[in-house]
């Protein structure tokens, strides 16, 4: 009898929603119209998507004419970053050691072209350091981008905090938060944590995949990068994905609505699973914080003396779906650079497995993970030649 799966890879993506299916469903058959064409099924199709801003926008406290559709966060955030900087030309880019690749790699060619960039570090947990924040950010800084909740070990950074910083120092430099992990579990109110730009994505939310937004506020400086016509004010353009959208929408709508619930429920199951596998599995590191500094669905251990992608395809077996690291990375056996930036030794770093659950994770899913994990790290430190016993050799 095949076996039921269990799926804790959330952070890498979703399963779409059975409400967010449905509410996509007439909008490739019968509300097909582009939104740019000015009749019924044209405008049928516009007025669905200046719903789906005006769902958005509230989610984040924002007025809707500040939210753009994209194709996903890695538009949203290469959107952002090269927008300012090709607005200004020059300036100093500030940014973290632990920045998803869609930041960490739009940075590095911006740094090639001539821009100053500071790469904050991160302590152990993988929290910035407001101090070292402060003395970087100088007259000459446009931009700002900090990664909200941690895609690998979970560390939530306080934006609020930051924002505010950010601004008292130079009031002109804008504030970008990747928000990717963080939206609809973390509250986000961009007027409060005096965000400028703010990513997000649908398919990590229960939504359909090839669709995200970029928040931008009122009056930022921001290029063109996609030219075209003049959609999304000629910020993004291209005929917007309407089924997309509304997906996405109807997605946020289902999350928000039980938001303290969903996130509590998660939150809940996320410390059984650190607990229990701290108290029966020796030899492991929990990465990234405890508690409310945590994004609600992610754990992350190393278990010492084995290789992440045998303890990976292990639980494969058994009908259960983790991640080695973030689904960007999980295919290379270069180290993580989260975890290099937390300190964790490069042989510890191998052994990572990120478990990230979802509004739809059961107890009973959480339980099975708890009773057949154990077995399988006992059996691999058995099997493995980077036992105890060959650190003393
Ligand atoms: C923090 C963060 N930013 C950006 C992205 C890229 O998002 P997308 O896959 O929608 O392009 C991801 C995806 O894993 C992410 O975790």
């Amino acid at each position: 009898m095949a076996k039921k799966s269990i799926y804790l890879d959330n952070s890498a993506t979703t399963r779409v929603a059975d409400e967010v299916v449905e509410a996509m469903l007439p909008y490739f058959t019968e509300e097909y119209g582009n939104p740019s064409s000015l009749h019924e099924f044209g405008r049928n199709a516009k007025a669905a998507i200046d719903n789906a801003r005006m769902t958005i926008a509230d989610s984040i406290s924002a007025n809707p004419e500040e939210i753009f559709f994209t194709s996903g966060g890695t538009e949203s955030d290469n959107i952002a970053v090269f927008g300012v900087a090709k607005a200004f030309g020059k300036g100093r880019i500030i940014t973290t050691k632990i920045e998803h690749p869609a930041i960490k790699n739009t940075v590095k060619e911006l740094e090639n072209e001539g821009f100053d960039v500071v790469r904050l570090d991160v302590d152990k947990e993988g929290f910035i350091n407001l101090e070292q924040l402060e003395k970087a950010i100088t007259d000459n800084t446009i931009l700002v981008s900090i990664i909200h909740a941690n895609n690998e070990i979970g560390t939530i950074q306080d934006i609020d905090k930051i924002g505010h910083l950010v601004k008292s120092k130079n009031i002109d430099a804008y504030f970008h938060v990747d928000a990717v992990q963080s939206y609809t579990k973390i509250p986000i109110d961009v007027d409060a944590a005096k965000v400028d730009l703010l990513s997000v994505a649908s398919h990590k939310i229960h939504g359909p995949k090839g669709v995200g937004a970029l928040y931008v506020r009122e009056g930022t400086r921001l290029s063109t990068l996609q030219l075209g016509g003049s959609q999304e004010k000629n910020r993004r353009a291209g005929t917007e994905n309407v089924p997309g959208i509304v997906g996405f929408s109807k997605a946020v709508e289902i999350n928000m609505a039980d938001f303290y619930k969903h996130t509590e429920k998660m939150t809940q199951l996320r410390d059984k699973l650190i607990t229990n596998i701290e108290c029966k599995i020796p030899d492991v590191i929990l990465n990234g914080p405890k508690r409310d500094k945590r994004n609600p669905n992610n754990v992350n251990f190393s278990f010492k003396y084995v290789e992440g992608e045998s303890i990976l395809l292990h639980l494969d077996l058994e009908g259960i779906a983790v991640s080695t690291g973030s689904a960007c990375s999980s295919n290379s056996l270069k180290p993580s650079h989260v975890l290099e930036a937390i300190g964790l030794p490069i042989d510890v770093s191998h052994g990572s497995i990120r478990f990230t659950l979802s509004r739809y994770t059961a107890e009973e899913e959480i339980d099975k993970v708890i009773e057949i994990l154990p077995g399988i790290i006992e059996k691999l430190r058995t099997l493995s030649p980077l036992t105890q016993k060959s650190d003393v050799i």
